[in-house]
């Protein structure tokens, strides 16, 4: 079975974190967010996955080799020379989607976090007998996304309308799709919007599905919803396999921290913290709601919450990081700094305090 992850796309919302690597590359959890794509699929046996690029080749072409070897997956690359959007990726990438078997394949985007229950999907995908299966999951603020009108029996969708701009629904396309390889004849080789153009007209054709995605489901593109969707993630890890979460007299709620970390005397984390691989904590240090990306180092007594902290950056002792401020790559907190809501560019020092939310270029 094979799949297809769209990869394209600046991940502008996610700056500064996008500056250093593609989007699909930034760790979430302590791993970059598209190796929890790949893992589900690999499980669910998938034997090859293609990524559609169109940004940044050689970063990834890089990353696919230590990973393709480590997972047993074959992983090759689509390449756009032009954005082709969200279906055109598909047409370039034909070759490579069917073969002889006529299977159904997958397509992700890159930027959504669930417990991927795919073999349910492929179980209801095979029950409805249509052309293409797609998760919904419901949101309180649909005007973001594409919102699904379905028909709650069967699952049959009436309509798809991307990013409404009036009440339609709230159920949401969570980026999740299995298509039958007829899907690829209703696509053409340009710039074009699976959901804009391709699956209003399937639904129209009366066959196009919709599942309810069982689980959490989170697009995590944006800051705020990196962080909220950090806490769904290690909720579900409670639930289905708590013996990855830490424990301790110095853990609230919770929490992961790489083996490779080190967590000084007296510290208090938690809840909802992912610190990263090589990461030092020192003593005294308080954290909640937030990430320590790999080779992080946070000093003495310094205090941190709703942020996420980049690659190999330093928070200086007694420095209080909060409020949605995100440190890119090789950042320098000094001592005693307060940063509130701060987003700070890679390779900066930062001596004096952010008072409130800025872009510190
Ligand atoms: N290869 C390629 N080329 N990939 C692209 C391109 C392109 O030109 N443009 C976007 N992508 C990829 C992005 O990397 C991402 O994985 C996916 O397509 C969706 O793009 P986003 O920019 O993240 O879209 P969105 O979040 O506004 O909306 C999409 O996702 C929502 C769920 O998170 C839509 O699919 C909505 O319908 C959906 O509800
Ligand atoms: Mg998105």
């Amino acid at each position: 079975m094979k799949a297809l992850i769209l990869v394209g796309g600046f991940g502008t919302r996610l700056r500064p974190l996008t500056l250093s690597v593609p989007k699909p590359l930034v760790d979430f959890a302590n791993k970059p967010m598209i190796l929890h794509q790949i893992e589900a699929l690999k499980a669910i046996g998938v034997n090859e996955v293609v990524l559609a690029i169109n940004y940044q080749p050689e970063v990834m072409l890089n990353f696919l080799k230590e990973f393709e070897a480590k997972l047993g997956i074959k992983i090759t690359c689509s390449q756009e020379t032009e954005p082709l959007g969200t279906a055109g990726p598909l047409a370039l990438a034909r070759d490579k989607l069917i073969d002889d078997s006529g299977e159904p394949f997958f397509v992700l985007n890159s930027d959504v976090i669930s417990e991927y229950p795919l073999k349910e999907m492929i179980a209801f995908h095979k029950a409805h007998g249509g052309e293409a299966s797609i998760m919904v999951t419901k949101v309180d603020e649909p005007s973001k996304y594409g919102v699904v009108v379905m028909d709650e029996t069967t699952g049959q969708v009436e309509k798809f309308v991307e990013k409404p701009k009036l009440f339609v629904g709230n159920k949401i396309n969570a980026g999740i799709y299995l298509l039958n390889p007829s899907v690829l004849d209703r696509i053409e080789l340009r710039p074009t919007s699976i959901e804009k153009e391709v699956f209003p007209n399937i639904a129209a054709a009366k066959k196009l599905y919709a599942m309810v995605l069982p689980g959490f489901w989170m697009d995590i593109g944006q800051p705020r919803d990196y962080i909220s969707g950090l806490t769904l993630y290690l909720d579900s890890l409670r639930k289905n396999s708590p013996s990855k979460l830490a424990s301790g007299p110095h853990i609230v709620g919770n929490v992961i921290v790489h083996e490779t970390a080190e967590i000084g005397e007296g510290c208090l984390i938690g809840p909802d913290v992912a610190i990263g691989p090589g990461c030092v904590v020192e003593s005294g240090v308080r954290l909640s709601r937030c990430t320590v990306m790999r080779g992080v180092r946070i000093k003495k007594h310094s205090c941190i919450s709703s942020s996420i902290i980049g690659w190999h950056s330093t928070v200086g002792q007694w420095a209080r990081v909060e409020n949605m401020t995100i440190l890119g790559e090789d950042v320098h907190v000094c001592d005693e700094v307060y940063s509130n809501g701060g987003v700070v560019l890679p390779h900066k020092e930062i001596k004096s305090n952010i008072v409130k939310p800025e872009i510190v270029m």
